[in-house]
C-alpha cells in the first residue's frame, strides 16, 4: 500500500522510541515507561508494518525475533582481518611488550594502555551501514566469517540501529566485539538441558558458541546471550569523526547503545597494567563472566596505526594470561587410541572435574613413554593442568592414594582398531597400525582430517557423523563423500530433511577448493599446511604433481628426503591414484594459487632459525612461501637470506662466515606487511 511521508516518519519515531525504552529496560536495567506502554508503541509499529509491506525495515525492533530457520550458513568475507592476540604470561612479556612499542614509537617514554577483561566468548562482528545493523558474522578463520544476523537479532542488547543518531555517525562501520553467556545463566541452561534430556555443555563459551551457530534463531533468542564491543574493524568514514582514542571509541559505542565491558581503565604506563591485571585477577571468581585474562592495548588509535599489524595479530595489544588451572581427580580408564597415519596413542579418561570453569574429562598422553615417566595407571589419583584451550595434562601422580592391586599399564601387541599388527619404526618413540585405510579408525581420523577447516572444510560434518558413515558402509574413502544423497542420510540417525540437504549442498560447495588445501586434506604423512602450499606453488596441478619424480620433489625448497618419500609412495599408491581420480571426476576443482614475485625475497633462498617475538615460525615460514621464498632448512653458500629471531645459534655464525645476509625480526615483518 502507497504511503504518506508522515507515515515513514511515525515508523522511524517508533524505531527510535521502542529502541530507547528497549535499551533502558535490557541494558540499563532502568525502565521509564509501564510496560502496557511500550506494548502500544509495539503494537503500534506492527500494525502499520502491516499495513505498509515497505516499511518493514530489516533492521526493525519488530524483525529481533520470528525470523525463520535458515536453511545453512552464507561465508561472508570480512573487509578488514579479525585478528587474534599475542599472549603475555608474566610480567616479564608484559615489559617487553612495552619496551618493543616504545622501541617502534621513536621518542616516546611511555604509553597509555586501555585495559580491558578478555572475554571467553566468541568473537563477533556486527556491520552497521548508516547506523543500521547490517550483517553480523562470526569470526570463522579471521579472513571469511559466516553470516549469524538471524541469531544476533534476538540479542535486546545490540542495538538495531544506533540508539543516539544526533552525535553522529560513519557511512559504514565494522564493530568487533565478544558474545558470551554469563556463568550462572550457563549452569542454568545447562539443568534445563539435562532435564530435557538434552545436550549439555561443557562451558559457557562452548555454549554461547553453539546457540550463535544454530539456524533456527528462536534457539539463540531462548539463551540468555551477552554482548560486549571492544574494536574497530573496517571503516567507510563519510563526514563523520572517529575518536582518537580506544577508550574514547568505547564510550562512543556506548552512546550508540552498544553495551561495552563496565570494568575497562586507561593505564598511563605498563607499570599501571601490571597493578590492572592483580585486581582484574583477584576479582575473576567473582565476576558474572568467565575471563581468560585481561587485554591491554595501545590506547592512542593513530599510535595503534603507526604501530601496525604482524600476521595474524596487531603489535599494539597483548593478551596478558591467567597461568593454567590445576585440579585433582581420579583415572577412570586409559585406553589406546589409533591417529590418522596409525600412531597409536595413550588417552586417560578421568572422572569429570571442573577445573576453572570448564569440566575436563580426558587427557591425551604424549606417547607411551610419558605413561612410563609418570607410572601412572587406571584408579589413580591425579593432579591435571588446563591452560586455555590447550588439551588438559596430567602432571603427577599421588602415589599415596594408588589401588595396593593396581597394575601397570602395559603397551599394547595389537591395533586397538583394527586387531592388526604394530610396528615400532627405526628412530621412532611411537607404536604405529599398519593397516592404513584398511583400518576403522584411520579411516574415520583421514575423513576427519579432510573435512577439516584447513582442508576441505566441511561444516556439519563432525566426528560423529563421519564415524556413523563409516560404520554403516556409506562412506570408506574421501571421495565417497560426494555420492552421499539425502537418502543416505535421511537413514540415519539425527537426520531431518532439512539437516540432510544441508550437509549435502555444504559437501557439494566444498569442491570449489584450492590447490594448496586439496593437498593438505590427502593427509600425507610429512605434509603439513606449508608443505603442501610449496607443493601446490610448484606444481600448479594434480597432473604435474602426479607425475613428479623424487627428485623433483627434493628439488622444491623445504621438502627433504623424507617427506619426498611419504609423498612419492603416496602418489604411486594405486589406491590414492584412483581416489584421486575419483575426486576429480566428482567434480573437486583445486585452483591453482599465484607466488608474488614483485618483492625483495621472491625467488631467493631463505632460512630461518631462532625464535620470534610477534609471529608464529610456522606462520612466518608459510608468508616466506607466499612472497616467492624458497625457505630451507640449511646454510649454505647459496643462501640468499638468514631470518634471524632470538638465540639463533649456530646458524647464524655459519651465516656470517659465509657472508650472507642477515634479517632481523623486525625487517622480516615490515616486508611481509609492505
Ligand atoms: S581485541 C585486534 N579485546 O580474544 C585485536 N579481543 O585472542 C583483536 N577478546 O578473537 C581482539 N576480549 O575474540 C580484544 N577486550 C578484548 C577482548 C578480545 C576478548 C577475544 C577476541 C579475539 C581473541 C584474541
Amino acid at each position: 500500500m502507497q504511503y504518506s511521508p508522515e507515515i515513514k516518519e511515525r515508523v522511524l519515531e517508533l524505531h527510535r522510541l521502542i529502541n530507547l525504552h528497549s535499551h533502558n529496560y535490557h541494558s540499563l536495567d532502568a525502565p521509564e515507561i509501564l510496560d502496557q506502554e511500550y506494548d502500544a508503541l509495539f503494537n503500534e509499529l506492527l500494525d502499520l508494518e502491516s499495513k505498509y509491506e515497505e516499511l518493514r525495515y530489516s533492521y526493525s525492533p519488530s524483525q529481533r525475533v520470528g525470523a525463520k530457520p535458515l536453511e545453512g550458513f552464507q561465508k561472508v568475507e570480512h573487509l578488514a582481518p579479525m585478528l587474534s592476540l599475542d599472549n603475555a604470561f608474566n610480567n616479564e612479556d608484559m615489559l617487553d611488550f612495552n619496551k618493543r612499542i616504545l622501541d617502534r614509537l621513536l621518542g616516546e617514554e611511555h604509553v597509555s594502555y586501555s585495559c580491558e577483561p578478555k572475554l571467553d566468548g566468541i568473537a563477533v562482528n556486527l556491520s552497521y551501514r548508516k547506523g543500521n545493523l547490517e550483517i553480523a558474522t562470526t569470526r570463522g578463520d579471521g579472513k571469511v566469517g559466516e553470516d549469524i544476523t538471524h541469531n544476533i537479532k534476538t540479542l535486546n542488547s545490540i542495538p538495531l540501529s544506533f540508539l543516539d543518531k544526533e552525535i553522529g555517525f560513519p557511512e559504514f562501520i565494522e564493530i568487533r566485539g565478544e558474545a558470551f553467556i554469563a556463568k550462572e545463566d550457563f549452569l542454568s541452561a545447562n539443568k534445563l538441558a539435562e532435564k530435557a534430556g538434552e545436550k549439555t555443555f561443557a562451558n559457557p563459551r562452548n555454549a554461547a558458541a553453539g546457540s550463535l551457530r544454530q539456524l533456527d534463531p528462536s534457539v539463540a533468542a531462548s539463551r540468555p546471550l551477552n554482548f560486549f564491543a571492544h574494536g574497530i574493524g573496517y571503516i567507510e568514514i563519510g563526514d563523520f569523526q572517529l575518536p582518537h582514542t580506544q577508550s574514547d571509541l568505547l564510550k562512543l559505542y556506548n552512546l550508540w547503545g552498544l553495551p561495552v565491558n563496565p570494568i575497562t581503565a586507561v593505564a598511563s604506563n605498563i607499570e599501571e597494567c601490571q597493578d590492572f591485571f592483580q585486581n582484574i585477577s583477584s576479582q575473576r571468581n567473582t565476576l558474572p563472566y568467565e575471563i581468560d585474562g585481561v587485554v591491554f592495548k595501545v590506547n592512542d588509535l593513530s599510535k595503534q596505526r603507526t604501530l601496525g599489524q604482524v600476521s595474524r595479530a596487531p603489535r599494539w595489544a597483548i593478551a596478558r594470561k591467567f597461568p593454567a588451572e590445576v585440579g585433582t581427580t581420579v583415572v577412570k580408564n586409559i585406553s589406546f587410541q589409533v591417529g590418522r597415519v596409525g600412531s597409536i596413542t595413550p588417552v586417560a579418561e578421568f572422572e569429570p572435574v571442573n577445573i576453572g570453569g570448564v569440566v575436563v574429562t580426558h587427557a591425551s598422553i604424549h606417547n607411551f613413554d610419558e605413561i612410563k615417566r609418570l607410572d601412572v595407571r587406571e584408579k589413580d589419583t591425579v593432579s591435571i593442568k588446563r591452560a586455555g584451550d590447550v588439551i588438559p595434562q596430567i602432571i603427577s601422580v599421588d602415589n599415596s592414594k594408588r589401588d595396593k592391586n593396581s597394575k601397570k599399564i602395559e603397551l599394547p601387541t595389537r591395533c586397538p582398531s583394527c586387531d592388526g599388527s604394530l610396528t615400532k619404526q627405526e628412530g621412532e618413540a611411537i607404536l604405529r597400525c599398519v593397516a592404513g585405510l584398511d583400518c576403522p579408525a584411520q579411516k574415520i581420523e583421514s575423513l576427519i582430517h579432510f573435512v577439516s577447516r584447513n582442508a576441505f572444510n566441511i561444516d556439519g560434518l563432525g566426528e560423529r557423523i563421519i564415524a556413523l558413515l563409516v560404520q554403516k558402509g556409506l562412506v570408506s574413502n574421501s571421495a565417497d563423500l560426494f555420492r552421499l544423497k539425502k537418502e543416505d542420510l535421511l537413514n540415519l540417525e539425527g537426520f531431518a530433511e532439512k539437516s540432510a540437504t544441508n550437509l549435502i549442498n555444504a559437501i557439494q560447495h566444498s569442491r570449489d577448493t584450492t590447490f594448496p588445501r586439496f593437498i593438505y586434506s590427502l593427509g600425507i604423512r610429512e605434509v603439513g599446511e606449508a608443505t603442501a602450499l610449496n607443493l601446490a606453488l610448484n606444481f600448479k596441478d594434480i597432473s604435474n604433481l602426479m607425475t613428479a619424480s623424487q627428485e623433483d620433489l627434493l628439488d622444491i625448497n623445504d621438502i627433504g628426503p623424507v617427506a619426498s618419500k611419504f609423498i612419492k609412495e603416496f602418489l604411486l599408491d594405486k589406491k590414492n591414484i584412483n581416489l584421486l581420480e575419483d575426486l576429480i571426476n566428482l567434480g573437486v576443482k583445486p585452483k591453482a594459487v599465484e607466488v608474488k614475485n614483485d618483492n625483495a625475497l621472491s625467488s631467493k633462498s631463505v632460512v630461518i632459525t631462532g625464535s620470534f617475538n610477534n609471529i608464529a615460525r610456522s606462520q612466518l615460514k608459510e608468508e616466506l612461501i607466499r612472497l616467492g621464498a624458497r625457505v630451507t632448512s640449511s646454510v649454505s653458500a647459496k643462501t640468499d637470506f638468514l631470518v634471524a629471531g632470538d638465540k639463533p645459534g649456530s646458524k647464524l655464525s655459519k651465516a656470517n662466515d659465509l657472508g650472507i645476509q642477515i634479517l632481523e625480526e623486525e625487517d622480516v615483518l615490515s616486508l611481509l606487511n609492505s
